[in-house]
């Protein structure tokens, strides 16, 4: 019997061979919010996914970012970004994902993360690993959070409100560095993998977080809020990690909550701008 993991993967692979079309003819974008993008990739992912999920599981609700989704009385219940990355995708820049989980009576119970553009599958289910491409991960051995690589990201939606700016400073300067990526579902799928050891952001939305933070836990990581509690994904924070380093980044964290800082900005203005 082909089960749900199997389903999401088929569907998410077709999903992606669909936006790595799109991707090679380019598309225009156009503007949800003052800088919130969306494209016909997006909304062409989306159709496919629900009604390729729609036709196998009737009775399942549907959380999909474009709004095409349905609620449902049944346990089960699909998240699902149809394009994760839209900002890179409409710019050219590689780094873009569909990603779909799978909630049973509030329980994450099945995830994929897909890259079509590097052909990367991250898949997993509760309580039987994570894997890439078929083979099993598992969350880097940094033990310091001095050693660790990190990334975070920062909201298109009211963005002039994020504090993010303290953090990736913070954190820049205690750690190896942090990136960007601008992929969520990416950025969750790293840490799994161990290409991150830690990775953070405020304002993310179910469906941005659900496979990938399914992919960490199974890849034995962690998942907070800002604050050290379990994360729900009804919640917009998340602060995720090889486990190791995860008291480590709390402290700073909320070091930085209290604004207090380890690591003051350089005054402006500066008559010398070279290092
Ligand atoms: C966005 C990306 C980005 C993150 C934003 C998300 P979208 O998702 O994951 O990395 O920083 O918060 O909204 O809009 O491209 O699906
Ligand atoms: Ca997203
Ligand atoms: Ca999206």
């Amino acid at each position: 019997m082909t089960s749900h993991l199997d389903n999401a993967i088929e569907i998410a692979q077709e999903a992606g061979a669909l936006l790595r079309q799109y991707f090679e003819r380019r598309v225009r974008f156009e503007l949800k919010g003052d800088f919130d993008l969306v494209t016909e990739a997006d909304r062409a992912s989306e159709k496919l996914i629900v009604e390729r999920l729609t036709s196998i599981y009737p009775d399942h609700g549907i959380l999909a970012e474009e709004g095409s989704g349905h609620r449902s009385s049944s346990e089960y219940r699909w998240y699902v970004d149809p394009l994760d990355g839209t900002t890179n995708f409409a710019h050219s820049y590689p780094v873009f994902n569909v990603t779909l989980a799978l909630e049973k009576a509030g329980e994450l119970i099945a995830g994929v993360v897909f890259d079509p553009y590097r052909n990367e599958l991250f898949t997993c289910e509760k309580g039987a690993g994570a894997f890439l491409n078929g083979r099993r991960i598992h969350v880097s051995r940094a033990a310091k959070m001095g050693d660790g690589l990190f990334s975070t990201g920062f909201p298109s939606r009211r963005r002039h409100l994020d504090v993010n700016i303290h953090f990736y400073y913070q954190l820049a300067m205690a750690s190896h560095g942090v990136r960007r990526g601008g992929s969520a579902a990416i950025d969750l799928a790293y840490v799994a993998c161990g290409r991150l050891d830690g990775y953070w952001e405020f304002g993310l939305s179910p469906w941005d977080m659900a496979a990938g933070k399914l992919l960490v836990e199974e890849a034995g990581g962690c998942c907070s809020d800002m604050k050290g509690a379990p994360h729900q994904l009804t919640s917009p924070a998340i602060l995720t990690d090889n486990g190791s380093i995860h008291g480590e980044v709390l402290a700073l964290f909320s070091e930085i909550f209290r604004g207090e800082f380890r690591h003051p900005m350089p005054v402006l203005p500066v008559k010398d701008y070279t290092v």
